[in-house]
């Protein structure tokens, strides 16, 4: 394994990952749902019947993945081109999609360490071959954010936490319901890092078309059998309490400080985010 001290080192602890655990194909999976609303290939029947369903409660579904992944993005690339951010912790990584946040990161800034976490049997598959080609310092941990002590001493093997991290909770917090202290999570999160940390997070919302919102958060709990919770915009600004907000702010995220030019009649994304700084 490559000197953990030098940044410009790969460290790929493939060896530390657990075995795989069974991947079970008669339950939709969050991961896996939204794999197939990013048209990706890897998803069962059963993910498919749930993701259609949410498609037909919302349509608004599909330019709002979308449009998450764009702000993952620019979020990472702002932080490491022009915040000077090294350190990402990537909670609820997903599948690998276009444009990882290792891929951004480091194409800004090489030096970039990256901790992906997740607690799903296939994003740990996923994790195997694609910590297998990274060539920055990336490392992968199974671990469910509702336990952030282990995450963050896990964490403590790649990342430096004298050190400014992002945090990134990107379209995770509407799988742990109140009853699971989300905010009690991301407040445990941040008081492990320093000042001149930042906080990503993105969810679905509940306000910006509440019927449908209604119906697509009641369509993925049932067919999950785990409750997933939409959020409206004071209840998803309430994870920043404490922390400074980047302009513009919780904000419909393809207004999170866009490449192009927003069109007012672009479609209705019904996701909130924002990027917040620790001082
Ligand atoms: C909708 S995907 C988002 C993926 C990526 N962050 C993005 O925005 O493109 C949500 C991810 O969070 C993971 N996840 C859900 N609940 C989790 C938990 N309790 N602990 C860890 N990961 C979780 C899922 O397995 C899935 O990969």
């Amino acid at each position: 394994m490559a000197d953990e001290k030098d940044w410009f080192h790969s460290v790929v602890p493939e060896d530390d990952l657990p075995p795989a655990r069974e991947i079970d194909t008669t339950v939709p999976h969050i991961a896996r749902i939204y794999n197939y609303w990013l048209g990706g290939k890897d998803n069962f029947a059963v993910d498919r019947e749930a993701a259609e369903k949410v498609m037909r409660a919302t349509p608004a579904i599909l330019p709002g993945v979308r449009a998450n992944r764009a702000f993952l993005g620019r979020a990472v690339r702002y932080l490491a081109a022009e915040a000077g951010t090294r350190q990402f912790l990537d909670i609820g990584t997903g599948i690998p999609s276009a444009n990882n946040t290792h891929e951004v990161a480091q194409a800004a800034a090489p030096d970039s360490r990256v901790v992906y976490v997740d607690n799903d049997p296939i994003v740990l598959t996923h994790a195997r071959a694609l910590l297998t080609s990274v060539t920055g310092t990336t490392a992968y941990l199974d671990a469910d954010v509702r336990d952030p002590a282990t995450i963050l001493s896990g964490a403590a093997a790649t990342l430096d936490f004298g050190e400014p991290v992002a945090v990134m909770l990107i379209a995770i917090m509407h799988c742990v319901p109140d009853e699971d202290d989300p905010y009690g999570i991301v407040r445990r999160l941040m008081d492990a890092v320093p000042a001149g940390s930042y906080l990503v997070l993105s969810q679905p919302a509940k306000d910006m078309v509440p019927e449908k919102s209604a119906e697509a958060e009641a369509s993925l709990s049932q067919a999950m059998r785990q409750k997933v919770q939409f959020r409206t915009h004071a209840e998803v600004s309430r994870f920043f309490d404490g922390l400074e907000l980047l302009e513009p702010g919780v904000v419909h995220l393809p207004v999170w400080r866009p490449d192009t030019p927003v069109a007012p009649d672009d479609p209705v994304t019904a996701m909130w985010g924002g990027v917040a700084r620790k001082a």
